[in-house]
This record gives structure tokens, C-alpha cells and sequence, in this order.
């Protein structure tokens, strides 16, 4: 299985700290943000990684990551995405010839998670996979409604909803067939009301199908768009790679 790590978009809830990078290498305790999500890919066996990148830093990437060796990636590619703002499904969009009709696991590059996803990207054989993890704040993520009484199926997922209908959100981790590519073609900008074209409506389009399943995803899981997110994203690694900090945290 090949990876794509997604991370475009100029990082606006991050000005101005934003001005003077990408946000995905934004430091997150002792590492550039995208780290993370690297590590995620490489530890579930995946060595062939397409990174999306947008926005007035793109060429800072090349410099931090260099050819990925250094990580254990075998292959590594860059994409730069036209419209920064564009969305989440605009960017991988361009993953379609690197994909070469097979599945592909997709990361957000603000995610960061030490959850262990090899399994799931072992045995995925088709439709779409997503992880799900419960969050205190479900306004601020595309949100799964169940269907009544049977918890493990989902009948729609909801981007940004002011009254959730549950609290488990869909983190940025997603596994997909070839047919990604042609649920995005079909999505419609307005579909949030961002103007962009978003994942949310791609796992809508598979809930459509009957082809979308659901894991939770065990371990931590934050993503680090936001200052406090960001914050806490930095507080929770440093307290674990330095359990000595925990007192001044
Ligand atoms: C995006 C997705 C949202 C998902 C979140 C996870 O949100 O649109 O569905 O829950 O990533 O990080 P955004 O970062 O675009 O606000």
C-alpha cells in the first residue's frame, strides 16, 4: 500500500505563525509537525509516500525531508496543489496517477497520533476505512451520525455541525480504493460552505455506496490546527518522550 500525506492549505487559524512556515513544519515538541504523520506511515509498512503541499513555503518541505531516507521511506514524491485553499479532497486528487489504480492510505499532516494502523492497512481489501475517536469538541470536526440503534454503522457524516449528533469525530486518517478518485470529481464546493472540496463529502459518497467501514483509532490523537491544539499536541509529546516535564505541564 502506498501513502499520502496531505499538507497543503495556508495554516490560516495559525497566523502569523504561519507567515513564517508551512504549518505542517511548525515544531511539535522536538520535531517538524509532518514528522508525525511519516513516522504513522512508516511504522504501518507503507515506504512509498506522496506529499501534497501547497502555499507560499512549499519549498521549505524539500528541505526538511530531503529524499526521506532519513525517515525509512523507500520512495518519496511531492505534489504541489494549485489552490491552497482548495480542501482536503482537491489535494488528494492529485495523488490519482501515484496511486496507479491501488488503494491508498491517507494522512492529514497536522494529525498526530501514536496509534498503530498497520493492521487495518494489512488487511484492507476495498471501499473506505476511516478511524473514529471521541472528542470533547465535536463542532470542530466532521462528525459521525449512527444509524438508530446500531452503533457500528454510520449514515452520514457531518462536516463542522453546530448540534452534533454524536462525539465521535473522524480523524484524518483514511483508507481508500481506486474509486476516490471519482467520488471527487464528483464533489460539489458548496458542500460545507467553504468553498472547498472537502473529504467529508468523499465518505458521504461511500456511505452512499454501502462501502464505508469504521475502526476507533486507539492511542492519542490530536490535530494541531489550532493554537490550543497545537499546544496541547506539543504538551502531550514532550510528556511523553520526557516524563520528567509532566510536573512543569
Ligand atoms: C478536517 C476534516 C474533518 C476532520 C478533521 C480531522 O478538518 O474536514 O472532517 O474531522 O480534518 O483533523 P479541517 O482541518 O479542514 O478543519
Amino acid at each position: 500500500m502506498k501513502g499520502v500525506i496531505l499538507a497543503g492549505g495556508l495554516g490560516t487559524r495559525l497566523y502569523p505563525l504561519t507567515h513564517a512556515t508551512n504549518k505542517h513544519l511548525l515544531p511539535v515538541y522536538d520535531k517538524p509537525m509532518i514528522y508525525y504523520p511519516i513516522q504513522t506511515l512508516v511504522k504501518a509498512g507503507i515506504k512509498e509516500i506522496l506529499i501534497v503541499v501547497s502555499g507560499p513555503h512549499s519549498g521549505h518541505f524539500i528541505h526538511v525531508l530531503k529524499n526521506g531516507k532519513e525517515f525509512g521511506i523507500d520512495h518519496v514524491e511531492f505534489a504541489y496543489q494549485e489552490k491552497p485553499n482548495g480542501g482536503i479532497a482537491d489535494a488528494l486528487a492529485l495523488a490519482e496517477d501515484f496511486a496507479d489504480h491501488d488503494s491508498i492510505t491517507t494522512i492529514l499532516g497536522d494529525n498526530t497520533t501514536d496509534a498503530d494502523i498497520s493492521t487495518a492497512v494489512r488487511s484492507f481489501k476495498k471501499g473506505a476505512l476511516i478511524f473514529l475517536k471521541e472528542v470533547p469538541d465535536p463542532q470542530r470536526f466532521g462528525i459521525a451520525r449512527f444509524a438508530e440503534g446500531n452503533p457500528k454503522t454510520i449514515v452520514e457524516i457531518i462536516e463542522k455541525p453546530k448540534s452534533p449528533p454524536s462525539k465521535m469525530a473522524v480523524t484524518g486518517l483514511y483508507i481508500y480504493d481506486y474509486q476516490v478518485f471519482d467520488f471527487i470529481k464528483k464533489c460539489d464546493p458548496g458542500f460545507a460552505g467553504r468553498n472547498e472540496l472537502e473529504i467529508t463529502e468523499v465518505n458521504n459518497f461511500y456511505i452512499k455506496a454501502n462501502q464505508l467501514t469504521w475502526a476507533p483509532l486507539k492511542g492519542y490523537w490530536l490535530d494541531a490546527g489550532t493554537f490550543d491544539s497545537l499546544f496541547l499536541a506539543n504538551a502531550y509529546w514532550a510528556k511523553k518522550r520526557n516524563p520528567k516535564l509532566s510536573r512543569d505541564l
